[in-house]
């Protein structure tokens, strides 16, 4: 640059002043391409979301003949990515030539004050201004090339904001506990209790109300009561999935809020109605908890589940790969029995099934709760279930209605009461 203002004060004041015009034709174009670039990643994450969505339950969209609409909705996300996608492109191939061409122009106006200079006065040789001109040509090269990464820059930085508005997502509030402080019992025992519990998930419609039960360790307790009532509502507030609204919930003597949801949650073993396996092989599904568990320990896990001889059946028997989605040989009812044996060899102090065993038959069902008794003797443990016969035994049987605990007792006590209980237990072995 100095060597070029050397040549010529004037033709350098030329280029330097009108170069920058260049930056200031790419920073024009590339604001709309960068809201270009924006709608466009956000359609990109529709369709994928929309097609991710479809593939996964085809079964259902041929079940129900949907197929059609869901092409059109296809169809109508696809062209909106088109449009979007055409207008990004056709901007951001716009940088680099604009550029070139505000710099064209800058090579033009050195030439013509160079030719003018030297008609006029004489003061630069013919061959200064073509010495002049192919310093100018490197001078503004640069802008060039910057102007052309801009386009990719800026779809890079519309993608990397998509991905920081996850990342930015503030997690579930960890309640007071989860800083270095938290206070853990000193031996679980199993002593589950709720005093004065209330919760909702939304304000405006209270679901259960002052709730208050005192478990002592070692029970099997049965949550009964019909669909809705709250069950599983009672679940996620004993895993701390949901905090309580009001009133506190304790195991052995520590409120739960006091704990880290971590240290929560690993005291309780659970099995769900959804089950959940994950690729692998059926091995390292069932350690999932414990991946230091050796073979044996395994297999006495899936022996206690009723599993094993099902899996000795299989050609690869524990290294069969298998997948969470349906498409795995395995019917619902043996994921079930292999949540189960995650949890049999996970053996924690306290136990949460939800109706963990409703797609089993009810003989093997029978006989897994009587596995059940077995390793959880002197642990507490929950079940939900909706056939009365599998809980009959339980210590306890809390029947819940509209989010409160109407009878609690054990089966005989309950049924002498001919309430609630005596009523779901008469309809089941009626029919
Ligand atoms: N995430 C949620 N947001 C708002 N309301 C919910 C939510 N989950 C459940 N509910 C409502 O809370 C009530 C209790 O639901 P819950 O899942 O505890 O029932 P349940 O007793 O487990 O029933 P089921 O026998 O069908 O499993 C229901 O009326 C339900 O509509
Ligand atoms: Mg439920």
């Amino acid at each position: 640059m100095a060597f070029m203002l050397s040549q010529s004060l004037i033709i350098g004041a030329v280029v330097i002043v009108l170069t920058p015009l260049s930056v200031f034709a790419a920073s024009f174009i590339s604001k709309r391409i960068h809201s270009a670039f924006k709608e466009q990643s956000k359609i990109t994450g529709e369709l994928g979301g929309y097609s991710d969505e479809m593939i996964s339950n085809r079964k259902l969209t041929a079940a129900f003949a949907y197929e059609h609409e869901a092409g059109k909705k296809f169809y109508e996300i696809n062209k909106r990515l088109k449009i979007c996608g055409e207008k990004a492109q056709f901007y951001s191939s716009l940088t680099n030539p604009a550029t070139r061409f505000v710099n064209g122009l800058v090579y033009a106006a050195a030439g013509v004050a160079g030719a003018f200079l030297a008609v006029s006065s004489g003061t630069v040789s013919p061959g200064q201004i073509s010495s002049f001109l192919a310093y100018a040509n490197q001078y503004t090269k640069p802008f060039n090339e910057v102007s052309g990464v801009i386009a990719q820059l800026q779809s890079a930085i519309a993608s990397a904001s998509r991905v920081f508005s996850v990342i930015d997502v503030i997690p579930e509030t960890d309640g007071e506990s989860d800083n270095d402080y938290e206070q853990i019992p000193d031996e679980i025992t199993g002593v589950v209790s709720a005093e004065h519990v209330s919760f909702s998930y939304v304000t405006e419609k209270p679901l259960i109300r002052d709730l208050n039960i005192e478990i002592s360790p070692g029970s099997r307790v049965a949550i009964v009561g019909p669909t809705g009532c709250g069950k599983t509502t009672l679940i996620n507030l004993l895993m701390r999935f949901y905090d309580v609204t009001g009133g506190k919930i304790s195991v052995d003597g520590v409120d739960i809020k006091n704990m880290k949801r971590s240290s929560l949650r690993s005291m309780y073993g659970m099995v769900l109605q959804d089950t959940w396996l994950f690729d692998g092989t059926i091995r390292e599904n069932i350690a999932y908890g414990c991946p230091d568990a050796s073979d044996e320990e395994i297999e006495s896990a899936a022996k206690d589940a009723h599993i094993h001889s099902f899996i000795r059946r299989l050609p690869d028997g524990y290294d069969t790969v298998i997948s969470g989605d349906e498409s795995s040989q395995i019917s619902a009812g043996q994921k079930q029995l292999l949540c189960i044996a995650r949890v049999m060899l996970a053996k924690t102090p306290m136990l949460i099934l939800d109706e963990a065993t409703s797609s089993i038959d009810t003989m093997t069902e029978v006989r897994i709760s009587r596995a059940f008794a077995a390793m959880m003797k002197g642990g507490t443990s929950f079940i939900v279930a909706h056939r009365l016969s599998t809980i009959k035994n339980a210590d306890l049987i809390l029947v819940m209605r509209d989010g409160d605990i109407v009878e609690t007792g054990n089966h005989g006590e309950l049924l002498g009461k001919r309430g609630d209980y005596a009523n779901l237990w008469n309809r089941q072995f009626s029919e």
